[in-house]
């Protein structure tokens, strides 16, 4: 018995795998009790400099040599992006291959093709590495919380933004220093927008809240909101009040029962709860099921050998599950028999605490017409801070922190407390004290 792999895509995640494959093969041997084989690697660019060194014959440029090769059981799809990775991957299904892949992109807005498609071909589809990527969160809630109604579910699942933030929280650096120095550290990419404007994590959401919720929530539907307009001094605030500030991706059941909240966006939570304690590039999750109560997974979210971790987790899973379940029917394979077209609930119905930050003219009755706005729109005010004059501009912080409003009510009020002549630039985060 051997089980035989191929890659596509052969970049620091590929090379991982191959590596972790290679090196330990005795170890995953004794584990699976038997062996591994990377027989092919697809690359663009035979001779590219690569972070391990395949056999000789491996690398291969023709995807064909990897899908559709009967001799290959489990194809990893490690290239990225929607094409060709959604065909090769449909391809490989229909001819009788297993996929393992760690492609969020693909699945969140493809993954009800290719689930069906892996559904008919009764073959598995396994994306550990898709979420958080060493974190086991995919199998914890597919497998080991499966009992659980989830009630919510609160991730910190970019480890880019969260280095930044990290940084902005605790040296006072500008969201645009901090950006600097996680791309100099190797950590945000050239083009850093779909980790910084929140896609990256709102990816791993959507496939999240389908594991949790039997509901696959369309992309377009769902409040994204990057860290581009955080500032130092809201740090500083947050601190202030007794909260961090982190980028939080939220699935969560409205007041404990429905409809579906699936969210994402800068948040202040209480400096004490686990959540705020993870800095870093490190990823998190705490999830809430009915039966468990709460379940924390914190690790690395990225990486070259974390990533393979997970990739050849998800292998092994394959190839235990090939010879013990070929003939049997397969489990669904997010974890629930048919995915519910259930729509979420629209971002202005969530009823959350908010700290707002207005830049104000330090005039009388500035404050008491800004309150005046919030109280016509049912918005009552918990704590009120007045500081910090720009030199440059004269102008002062006048910071909000609400108690539960409506977000339709809050941005009704927003919207026109910024009219007026005194208000200038206006910050609005949210706040999460119920996590
Ligand atoms: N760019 C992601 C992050 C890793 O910074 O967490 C891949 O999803």
């Amino acid at each position: 018995m051997l089980t035989k792999i191929g890659l596509l895509g052969y970049g620091n995640v590929g090379a991982g795998v191959a590596r972790l494959v290679k090196t330990e093969a005795q170890l995953l041997d004794d584990k699976l009790g038997w062996p591994l084989s990377l027989v092919k690697a697809v690359v663009r660019n035979l001779s590219a400099n690569r972070g391990f060194a395949s056999d000789p014959g491996v690398l291969t440029t023709d995807p064909h040599e990897v899908v559709g090769n009967p001799e290959i059981q489990v194809v990893c799809e490690l290239m990225g992006g929607i094409e060709p990775a959604r065909t090769l991957i449909l391809e490989a299904l229909s001819a009788g291959q297993h996929v393992v892949t760690a492609n969020k992109a693909l699945l969140a807005t493809h993954g009800i093709e290719i689930f069906k498609k892996a559904a008919e071909a009764n073959r598995d589809v396994m994306f550990e590495a898709a979420v958080a990527g060493a974190i086991p969160v995919i199998r914890t809630l597919k497998e080991g919380l499966t009992a659980n109604r989830i009630q919510s579910l609160y991730g910190i699942l970019n480890g880019t933004t969260n280095h930044i933030i990290s940084r902005m929280s605790k040296d006072a650096l500008t969201f645009q220093e901090a950006l600097a120095e996680s791309q100099a550290a190797g950590y945000a990419e050239a083009d850093p927008s779909s980790d910084i404007d929140g896609l990256d994590a709102a990816h791993k959401l959507v496939l999240l809240s389908a594991l949790a919720y039997g509901v696959l929530p369309r992309l377009e539907d769902i409040h994204v909101e990057g860290i581009s307009l955080l500032e130092p001094v809201d740090f500083a605030f947050a601190s202030e009040f007794g909260y961090v500030i982190k980028l939080l991706a939220i699935s969560c059941l409205h007041d404990g029962h429905g409809p579906l909240e699936v969210r994402l966006h800068p948040a202040m939570i209480p400096s004490g709860h686990l959540l705020a304690g993870v800095n870093g590039v490190m990823n998190a999750i705490m999830i809430r099921g009915h039966a468990s109560g709460d379940i924390f997974l914190s690790g690395p979210g990225a990486g070259m050998m974390p990533t393979a971790s997970s990739v050849v987790g998800d292998i092994i899973e394959v190839a235990r599950s090939h010879l013990s379940m070929a003939s049997t029917l397969r489990p669904p394979l997010l974890g629930w028999r048919n995915l519910k077209a259930e729509a979420v609930m629209p971002m202005s119905e969530a009823l959350l605490g908010y700290y707002l930050r207005f830049a104000v003219l330090d005039k009388p009755g500035v404050l008491s017409a800004i309150s005046g706005v919030f109280g016509r729109h049912n918005i009552s005010l918990a704590q009120v801070i007045q500081k910090g004059q720009d030199p440059r501009t004269g102008l002062v912080n006048l910071v909000m922190l609400t108690h539960r409003a409506l977000e339709r009510d809050l941005q009704a009020a927003v919207a026109e407390a910024r009219k007026m002549e005194t208000v200038g630039d206006t910050r609005l985060i949210r706040v999460e004290e119920s996590l």
